[in-house]
């Protein structure tokens, strides 16, 4: 079956927007995963066997297909916001086969990682649509949910996997998936937890887990599309409070200037002094109190949660109140 590719965003917006990132001395995320050389990157940080995060949300998806697929209709589009971690919606995809009539859709601003997506899935025949799309626009989503809908089947799962929730402002995401949903549609939300109370060894564990040498290569990719490197400045990563939402915890990369610098980009000239920072990507850690929360106050209903408290990982199925 073939694939249809529909194109609701363009490089030229995507660099005006970048150049106010710098502006702003912070880089969306999306930004470490457009262009062939930060697609390529990403995969290769997946594929290694020593990225834990990866491989143990992998496991566990794996343990829980079989109880999400049983809360399901048995007609739906499975609409994957973002790519995940690589082929975790294939998992879904492949046990849903077993019972179910669906369809796959792929929203993601990296045509490079939604065709290493759809090449994975060649073999498998279901109707196949992908947007090179932006989330944070957030009519794109609701336009894919309604065309979907009219193509194939009339529920829509909407997946958030990896911790693509956890990276973008909780209101932002809620209301892009809340207005693209009805009544009878579900998303699968995944997301980091943290404990309950705080424990200074979870925090270790964090700050090494993200700090090493291989993610921090994969970080200054965000400086890709300008003349930033690791000759103008070193990452670290920080353990912290939101500082708008106290209550949510997150890890935070930073690029420091080490010297001057001045770049050009779009024919602007921009200046960075010693000492400054650019915050190049974060990653919230809930606390399950809070998340439930967040997600109940911003107008959906649970209606199952997996948690393995040990590996510090949640997936959510939800619908709208
Ligand atoms: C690979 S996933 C998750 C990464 C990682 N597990 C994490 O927790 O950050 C992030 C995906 O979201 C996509 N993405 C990020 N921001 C986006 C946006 N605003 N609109 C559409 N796709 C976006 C990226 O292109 C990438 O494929």
């Amino acid at each position: 079956m073939s694939i249809a590719y529909h194109y609701k965003t363009s490089e030229e917006k995507l660099e005006l927007e970048y150049l106010e990132a710098l502006i702003n001395r912070e880089i969306p995320p999306k930004y470490k995963f457009l262009g062939s050389k930060n697609a390529k990157s990403w995969i290769k940080s997946c594929t290694d066997s020593n990225y834990s995060l990866y491989l143990e949300s992998f496991k566990f998806l794996n343990s829980i297909e079989a109880d999400i697929s049983a809360e399901l209709p048995n007609e739906i589009n499975i609409i994957a916001v973002c790519v995940a971690n690589l082929l975790k919606d294939k998992v879904l995809i492949e046990e849903f086969m077993k019972n179910k009539d669906i369809s796959f859709s792929l929203m993601d601003t990296s045509e490079e990682l939604c065709s290493y997506i759809m090449q994975n899935l060649e073999d498998i025949n279901i109707p196949k649509s992908v947007y090179i799309s932006e989330l944070n626009n957030r009519k794109n989503l609701k336009l894919v949910s309604k065309q979907t809908k009219k193509k194939n089947h009339e529920s829509n799962l909407f997946t958030i996997l990896g911790n693509t929730f956890g990276v973008y402002p909780n209101g932002m995401m809620l209301k892009t998936i809340k207005d693209a949903m009805t009544s009878d549609d579900y998303a699968l939300i995944e997301t980091h937890i943290s404990p309950d109370a705080t424990d200074p060894k979870y925090i270790q564990s964090m700050i090494t887990n993200y700090g090493n040498e291989d993610y921090n290569n994969h970080i200054m990719q965000v400086f890709n599309k300008c003349d930033i490197s690791e000759d103008d400045g070193y990452i670290d990563v920080t353990y912290s409070n939101d500082r708008l939402f106290p209550d949510i915890d997150k890890v935070s990369h930073y690029f420091t200037f080490k010297k001057n610098k001045t770049i050009r980009y779009l024919d602007e000239k921009l200046s960075f002094v010693k000492g400054e920072k650019i915050l190049a990507t974060y990653s919230n850690k809930y606390k399950l109190n809070i998340l439930r929360k967040i997600i109940k106050t911003n107008g959906f209903k649970m209606v199952k949660e997996y948690i393995n408290r040990e590996k510090g990982l949640i997936y959510i199925l939800c619908q709208i109140k």
